[in-house]
């Protein structure tokens, strides 16, 4: 308390710094949620005076005084809400002084708990996947904070079978972003799209799942990043779209393809199939407006499930030979064909999106990505194709400030 005193009486003549706490703890800790340094002075140590007002040039948050090694010691909190991280290594829990050692005295700048928070790195509440497969929870998240708040969302990809061509591989899920106004109290309603299933010859792989962020009854999702489609053995799986239609099964010129929706609707399956008995049939992916309808021949994949149908993946087709087909993944991703004809791989299913991916609609065909959206209500919005290498989709939110500028 004596020092306390004179400390505040002098710093006021010295500087027009802030005012320091003498702990009687000796010792106070610095968590590792934040990125610190130690600075130890010993050049100008003479008193505790002279140590805090370097403290405060250096805007330090604490001081350590050491009567026995004459070290002043300051610990710096780097400035990490930038998004710029701190050197390596920095971030480790510290505990400055001793309470065993008399010889130290501890100070803490009255900004200290300030400091920490308003320098600690940017986070991000982030929603994984809620299971594997077809099946997931829509995940419910409640505003705490008024303000602005930057969504960040990746689709899931699709399923993979038996690789006949280096370099074919299942379609990525897109990437979106887009920062939104939200108000404390408002329930998110949140879709991690899930992988589309993989299978082994000669049946088709699931779609992958779209990743949605909505508030329930709106007519308009806040953000989709549409899932990638199922490859098949020869040809590849279509990425997540970057716009909001979802694209077409592999070689759209191809009246077996089926094309993507438009507008939040589902995918659908190719034109020509009902003529061709010796085909498989994928599910197309769900769009935001709706599921998506299976083909009524040849053991058709299910299409994915839109929002009234819980988001579930395509069914796949039950009959098996040899292998059964994959279910898509959860977002809304297609089914695979079931099983296709003697040296065929089955079809692929299409994505889940705000419009849904075509299913492949013959063998050796893969699937067409899922749609993305942005919220018109938005800004920044920021739409990647194919940008999710990782098999399942993600949601990320982070509060950027009190309102979007
Ligand atoms: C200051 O001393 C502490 C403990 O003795 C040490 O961990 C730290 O690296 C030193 N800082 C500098 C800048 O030398
Ligand atoms: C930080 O450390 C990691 C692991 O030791 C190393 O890979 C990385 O290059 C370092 N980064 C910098 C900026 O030194
Ligand atoms: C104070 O300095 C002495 C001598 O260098 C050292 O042994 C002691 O650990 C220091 N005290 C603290 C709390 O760092
Ligand atoms: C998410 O997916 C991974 C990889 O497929 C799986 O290991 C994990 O169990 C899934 N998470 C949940 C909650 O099911
Ligand atoms: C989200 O909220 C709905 C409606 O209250 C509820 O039915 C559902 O179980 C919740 N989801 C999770 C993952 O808790
Ligand atoms: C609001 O939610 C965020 C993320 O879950 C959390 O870090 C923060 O502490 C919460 N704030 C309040 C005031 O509850
Ligand atoms: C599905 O296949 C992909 C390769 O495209 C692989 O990375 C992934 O681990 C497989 N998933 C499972 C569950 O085996
Ligand atoms: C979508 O991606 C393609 C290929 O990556 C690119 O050529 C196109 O400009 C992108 N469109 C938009 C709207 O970002
Ligand atoms: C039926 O599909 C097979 C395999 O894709 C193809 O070889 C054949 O030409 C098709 N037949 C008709 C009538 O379209
Ligand atoms: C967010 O709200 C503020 C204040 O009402 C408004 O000025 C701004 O345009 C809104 N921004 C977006 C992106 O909706």
């Amino acid at each position: 308390m004596h020092y306390q005193l004179i400390a505040i009486l002098l710093l006021a003549a010295v500087t027009n710094g802030r005012e320091f706490e003498l702990l009687n703890s000796r010792s106070i800790v610095i968590d590792d949620s934040v990125s610190s340094n130690l600075l130890n002075e010993t050049s100008f140590f003479r008193s505790d005076v002279e140590c805090l007002s370097w403290c405060n040039l250096k805007l330090c948050v604490a001081v350590v005084v050491n009567d026995t090694s004459k070290v002043c010691q300051m610990a710096v909190i780097n400035d990490e809400s930038t998004g710029q991280p701190g050197p390596n290594g920095s971030h480790v829990t510290r505990q400055l002084g001793s309470p065993n050692d008399f010889a130290v005295r501890v100070w803490k700048a009255e900004d200290f708990e300030a400091q920490l928070k308003s320098k600690a790195p940017i986070s991000d509440v982030v929603f994984k996947n809620s299971s594997t497969g077809r099946s997931g929870l829509v995940q419910n998240y409640t505003i705490n904070s008024t303000g602005c708040y930057r969504i960040q969302a990746y689709g899931a990809a699709g399923g993979s079978t038996t690789v006949v061509n280096l370099g074919v591989r299942p379609g990525y899920g897109a990437y979106a972003a887009v920062n939104y106004n939200l108000t404390a109290g408002a329930v998110l309603k949140i879709v991690v799209g899930q992988a589309g299933e993989n299978v082994s010859f000669p049946v088709g792989a699931g779609g992958g799942g779209g990743s949605f962020v909505y508030i329930d009854g709106d007519t308009y999702p806040i953000l989709v990043a549409g899932g990638g489609g199922a490859m098949s053995g020869f040809t590849p799986g279509m990425d997540g779209n970057n716009a909001t239609s979802g694209t077409s099964a592999y070689n759209s010129a191809d009246t077996y393809s089926g094309a993507g929706g438009t507008n939040g609707a589902a995918g659908s399956f190719g034109s020509q199939f009902v003529t061709n008995m010796t085909v498989s049939c994928g599910g197309p992916g769900a769009g935001w407006n709706g599921a998506a309808n299976k083909c009524g021949y040849n053991k058709p994949g299910g299409g994915g499930l839109s929002r009234s149908g819980g988001w579930l993946g395509g069914l796949r087709n039950p009959i098996s030979c040899s292998n059964v087909a994959g279910n898509g993944g959860f977002g809304g991703g297609g089914a695979g064909g079931g099983c296709a004809a003697s040296n065929k791989f089955g079809a692929g299913g299409g994505g889940g999106g705000y419009s849904g991916g075509g299913a492949g609609s013959k063998s050796n065909s893969g699937g067409g990505g899922g749609g993305s959206y942005c919220s018109s209500g938005g800004g920044g919005c920021v739409m990647v194709a194919g940008a999710n290498a990782e098999r399942h989709g993600r949601v990320l939110l982070r509060r950027m400030g009190d309102t979007c500028a």
